[in-house]
């Protein structure tokens, strides 16, 4: 979640971000409950709730050790290990909702386009993906270059050689989020700060 080992804050924050999930779906008229497959990509202590689901729920991780965990814990769910590049084992259009919860936040941009365009293929049309990203909430955190390039609507990546660890940092300015990263999705819904498991994050809701 926020690369903290405190048992407490995993499963606390893994239900509220369930409940954010819930949530903006529900604000835009959508019942996750009538979810045919979801695909929790990045996944871990979220799925967990999605147990009373009758939907598939499937996740996938390019940390082995995590997969393991959910396959070994979440006895509902279908787990795979994907590499740190698209593409994913499924086959097009298999999921109608993908969420990726503090996923893109520790991409460089060099994966955020293609991730993007990978977990469109597995999106059934019509089919939501939700994002959460570090918007202008995490702005007194950059450096004051960081800050200009995050100010122009560019994206601002730290320590990208070591993509997808939490080391990595991305920062997402509304508009980069708009114009690029959801440039083959329809805007459905922005929430400043709305992403609850993952404290003081933007979540993204995008329509395929
Ligand atoms: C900060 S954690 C968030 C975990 C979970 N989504 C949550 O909100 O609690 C980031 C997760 O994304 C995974 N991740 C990062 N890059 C990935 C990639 N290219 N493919 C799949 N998973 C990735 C990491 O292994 C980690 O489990």
């Amino acid at each position: 979640m926020t690369g903290t080992p405190d048992i407490g804050w995993f499963l606390e924050g893994g239900a509220r971000a369930a409940e954010s999930i819930r949530s903006i779906l529900g604000k835009n008229g959508i019942d996750i409950g009538q979810t045919r497959a979801l695909l929790d990509f990045g996944c871990g202590c979220v799925a967990r709730h999605w147990q009373r689901l009758q939907g598939e729920v499937h996740g996938c991780d390019f940390n082995r050790r995590l997969v393991r965990w959910c396959r070994r814990r979440l006895r509902f769910g279908r787990f795979e290990v994907n590499a740190l590049r698209p593409p994913l084992p499924y086959p097009d259009r298999r999921f109608d909702l993908v969420y990726a919860l503090s996923v893109f936040t520790h991409l460089p941009e060099d994966l955020q386009g293609p991730w993007m365009d990978e977990l469109g293929r597995v999106l059934a049309p019509g089919g939501h993906l939700i994002l959460s990203v570090h918007g202008q909430r995490y702005v007194d955190e950059l450096s004051p270059a960081e800050r200009a390039r995050f100010e122009e609507g560019r994206l601002v990546v730290r320590q990208e050689g070591l993509a997808g660890t939490n080391v990595c940092g991305a920062y997402h300015p509304f508009e980069y989020v708009r114009q690029t990263l959801a440039r083959a999705f329809t805007l459905v819904g922005f929430l400043p700060e709305g992403a609850h498991g993952n404290p003081r994050q933007d979540l993204v809701l995008l329509r395929r």
